[in-house]
């Protein structure tokens, strides 16, 4: 089989593992094909949490033996451990594959390789890293939460060419069209959870759901940062608090915020984790901490300004997603997104690294893991309360 043979079946096998988006967490996405006589014959994935693995999806729905000659091309490396269903590696070796060949190599670095030498050890040719970038990309999440045992944190802005998301008048829907903004509810599907400023619920009342075309609308875990509970305290009560999905809510608040209005909140059904911060604002480690003791792997952090800025300031954005339209303001009374920081050189500014890029209708989207400097310089001024 040639490197461009390998590279096809292995997009099939990411196709596939992508059927379950969103569905997986905390497992992850994995997709297998099974080629026999250069055709693919069967194909599964991983569909949910305790589900079969995907090599054993695929092998039992061939509902035969492999024919001799058979490879199997897995976007993830095979499983070494019993885990619950068994080592994907004991199914693998028991089927008489001749040649498997795998996308990236398992994160966890107490496992990475172990799959490939057991599988080599049972005499069969193993390739790895075909499409590996492309593999490691299917799970952003599940790779951040292996590693660190805490979540993903990311943060998404939609941007003009020169950085600003309103008009010096507040003009800001829509800066990106409809294909970068149906975009954002895919990875709203994929995030277990999001979260917003209260300046962004008071301001744009949001639903916060994932709505794709012929998909039922999908709520993720809703946070709502807000330090003072000035969102509840309005007499127009922001949507997340009270549609259907309220229960999937949760208001990241402080002391601050009063008791009176965590009751109320409280008795809609809306969930309330309360800290303590002397600046009425939650320090996002102490939030991150939170959320890995409660399981959540991931959180798109969906602005608006001072969310992310502030994030930033604390390093605590892993991954960052930046749409930009083919639009120019030119105008510096537009509103920025981002501020707060203090870059005088080169060195000092953040970057993207494994960079991804995509083109939605006229919009772009670039999206990569955050690289701090060793130092950033925050303009604490910026982000005083008012
Ligand atoms: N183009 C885009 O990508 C995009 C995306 C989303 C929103 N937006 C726009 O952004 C605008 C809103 O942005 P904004 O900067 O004014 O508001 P924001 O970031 O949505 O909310 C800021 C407020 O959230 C609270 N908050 C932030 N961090 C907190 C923390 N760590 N702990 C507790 N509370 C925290 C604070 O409330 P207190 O001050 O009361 O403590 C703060 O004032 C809207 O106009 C929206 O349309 C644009």
């Amino acid at each position: 089989m040639s490197e461009a043979d390998d590279a096809h079946f292995m997009a099939r096998a990411i196709g596939l593992a992508k059927r379950a988006w969103g569905a997986t967490h905390p497992n992850p996405m994995v997709g297998c094909v099974l080629v026999e006589n250069g055709e693919v014959s069967s194909g599964g994935y991983h569909e949910k949490d305790g589900g079969p693995h995907a090599e054993r999806a695929a092998l039992s729905s061939l509902m035969r033996n492999p024919r001799p000659g058979a490879t199997l091309y897995v976007t993830l490396e095979p499983c070494s451990t019993p885990g619950r269903t068994g080592a994907c590696t004991d199914a693998i070796i028991a089927s008489g594959i001749h040649r498997v060949v795998v996308g990236a190599t398992d994160p966890n670095p107490a496992h990475a390789g172990r799959g490939f030498e057991v599988l080599r050890k049972a005499g069969i040719e193993v390739t790895t890293g075909v499409l590996a970038e492309d593999c490691a990309d299917l799970n952003l999440i599940f790779n951040q939460v292996i590693t660190t045992g805490g979540p993903l944190i990311a943060a998404k802005v939609a941007t003009t060419i020169d950085g600003r998301i309103a008009t010096r008048s507040g003009d800001s829907q829509w800066i990106t069209g409809e294909e970068a903004r149906t975009d954002v509810h895919r990875w709203r599907r994929l995030f277990p959870a999001i979260g917003v400023g209260a300046g962004t619920v008071m301001t744009d009342n949001p639903r916060l759901t994932a709505r794709l075309p012929d998909e039922p609308e999908w709520c993720p875990v809703r946070f709502v940062f807000d330090g003072r509970l000035r969102s509840v305290v309005d007499h127009r009560l922001p949507k997340v608090y009270s549609d259907e999905f309220a229960s999937r809510t949760i208001v990241v608040t402080t002391q601050h915020g009063g008791l009176g209005y965590v009751r109320k909140l409280k008795a809609m059904g809306v969930g309330v984790w309360v800290f303590e911060a002397p600046s009425g604002r939650v320090p996002l480690e102490v939030f991150r901490a939170r959320c890995a003791a409660e399981k959540i792997g991931g959180v798109l952090l969906e602005g608006g300004a001072q969310l992310v800025s502030r994030a930033l300031a604390e390093r605590q954005v892993d991954y960052f997603f930046a749409y930009q339209a083919p639009v120019l303001f030119a105008d510096d009374k537009a509103k920025a997104v981002l501020s707060g920081l203090r870059t005088d050189k080169l060195p000092q500014a953040l970057r993207l690294a494994d960079l991804r890029r995509t083109t939605l209708g006229d919009d772009g989207l670039v999206r990569g893991r955050v690289v701090y400097p060793p130092k950033l310089q925050v303009d604490e001024t910026l982000f005083s309360l008012g």
